[in-house]
């Protein structure tokens, strides 16, 4: 059903682009990853998907099997390909928030140094700030007129990453106006390029075929809307999630229960379940630098004003992690200097190893810090967790990371700590405390098992 001829580079492999390289060549494109970093090219070419995703790497080992899937350093490899999907990063910028544009630029450089044929399509997928499609456009018209750019972000979560990219619940697909030059002068007089936009949006839908006969939404925009599409969304996530997590915060001293409160929000289907948990808050990869980077944005071009409230959203966020730490150092009678507390739980959700601004190792390294002994555990994220963070201690095991614990804190929701049985670990702990950072543990169970249970926003009784 797909046109498989079509060709496919995927520049940048990392989270988003090896995930979609592979999905890629799985509907039966010949795709071609190219990332500057050899050793992700090399552990690729050989199978090994290098960070943790269900089903991902099997679905690589498969497709590199096919020979339509290889990866490479070398633009060169990419230049024959109709579409080029951009797929690098644009991290927080450590001085201003803004992202950091350099490795999309250095990728725009060199695929067009590569000589990208006339009639490709260049497909941007990074998270970037409004303003840079029509920047790459202008970029493109300058130096490349016969190569397309279109703007199609990219909703993908950690964990859900093969099945949101082979089965997206809408594609957003942002075409290049047929009577714009994007401020290419010299290039006006040429007129309106007929059919532009059509040739585009046609390609997308080639490559979206399956997603597309299938029932997903695509929704056609500019590329200013496309671009907005992707911080929007991920903006409102955050709001939420800050948004139950106040709540909280007044359910706190109001003596309410955050849980009950949100399950009888959910009922009311203008405001839905999800993204309503309330705890830790969030972390990650996305979220927090992209409530950032939107902000400052917004700010160069004269809508700071309507983003303020991000910066509520980010405190709010920020002050779950202090409030945590706070609450077991009074657990612990005042100070943490020279107790153990145990930490279940590093990457910044589970179903993944990734620990980018994990609010559970602020808080196990804030606690360290404070001068406890923190011992942490997770299911997948403990070499990641280890190398970035030295000075905490690592257990192979969840029995071995509570050892002699005077707290046990609970920061990452991963499916193995809901099934601990709390009984086989009372003897194990130097005094039975746990603090449920995520709201997702059995508060009776642990009572039941002689534990002292504080949650976050829930009566703690
Ligand atoms: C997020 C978005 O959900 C994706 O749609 C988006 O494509 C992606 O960012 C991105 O921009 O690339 P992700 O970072 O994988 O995806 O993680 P989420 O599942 O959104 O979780 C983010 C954080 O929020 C986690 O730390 C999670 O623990 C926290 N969270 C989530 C809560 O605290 N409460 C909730 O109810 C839900």
């Amino acid at each position: 059903p797909v046109t498989a001829p079509l060709r496919i580079s995927v520049i940048g492999t990392g989270y988003l682009g090896a995930t979609h390289a592979i999905c890629m060549s799985e509907l039966g494109f010949d795709v071609v990853g190219v990332d500057v970093d050899p050793d992700k090219a090399r552990r690729l070419s050989e199978g090994e998907v290098p960070f943790f995703e269900p089903g991902l790497e099997a679905l690589l080992r498969k497709n590199l099997e096919t020979g339509r899937l290889a990866f490479t350093t070398s633009f060169a490899d990419a230049a024959d390909a109709d579409v080029h999907f951009l797929c690098v990063g644009t991290p927080q910028r450590p001085d201003s928030g803004a992202a950091d544009m350099t490795y999309v630029d250095g990728a725009v450089e060199a695929l067009l140094a590569a000589g990208p044929k006339a009639g490709s399509l260049l497909v941007g997928k990074s998270t970037v700030p409004a303003g840079t499609a029509v920047r790459l456009a202008g970029w493109l018209a300058r130096e490349a007129p016969e190569v397309d750019l279109a703007w199609n972000p990219e909703f993908l979560r950690e964990g859900f990453a093969v099945e949101d990219t082979l089965r997206p619940d809408r594609l957003v697909f942002g075409l290049p106006a047929d009577d714009e030059w994007y401020g290419v002068a010299d290039r006006t007089d040429l007129g309106v390029q007929t059919g532009r936009r059509e040739r585009v949006e046609a390609t997308l839908r080639a490559v979206y075929a399956t997603a597309l006969a299938s029932g997903t939404p695509a929704v056609v925009a500019d590329f200013a809307t496309a671009e907005l599409v992707k911080v929007a969304a991920n903006a409102f996530l955050a709001t939420k999630i800050s948004f139950i997590n106040a709540m909280s915060e007044v359910c706190e001293v109001a003596g309410a229960d955050v849980k009950t409160l949100a399950s009888a929000l959910s009922y009311d289907t203008r405001i839905g379940g999800r993204f309503l948990g309330a705890g830790l808050g969030f972390g990650g990869g996305c979220l927090p630098k992209d409530i950032r980077a939107f902000q400052a944005r917004a700010a160069e071009i004269g809508a700071g004003d309507a983003l303020r409230f991000l910066d509520e959203v980010d405190t709010v966020n920020l002050r779950r992690r202090t409030r945590t730490v706070e609450l077991a150092i009074h657990l612990l009678g005042g100070g943490a200097a020279g107790r153990r507390v145990a930490v279940l739980g590093a990457a910044f959700k589970p179903n993944s190893d990734d620990i980018r601004d994990s609010p559970a190792l602020d808080v196990a390294d804030t606690l360290r810090r404070s001068g406890a002994r923190v011992t942490v555990y997770d299911p997948a994220a403990m070499v990641n967790a280890a190398r970035k963070f030295p000075d905490l201690r690592y257990a192979a095991g969840v029995s071995e990371a509570v050892a002699d614990a005077d707290i046990v804190l609970h920061l990452t929701e991963w499916a193995d700590f809901r099934e601990i049985e709390p009984s086989l670990l009372t003897s194990l702990v130097r005094r039975p405390v746990i603090i449920d950072g995520r709201n997702t543990l059995d508060p009776q169970r642990w009572r039941d098992a002689g534990w002292i249970y504080h949650a976050l926003g829930r009566p703690n009784v």
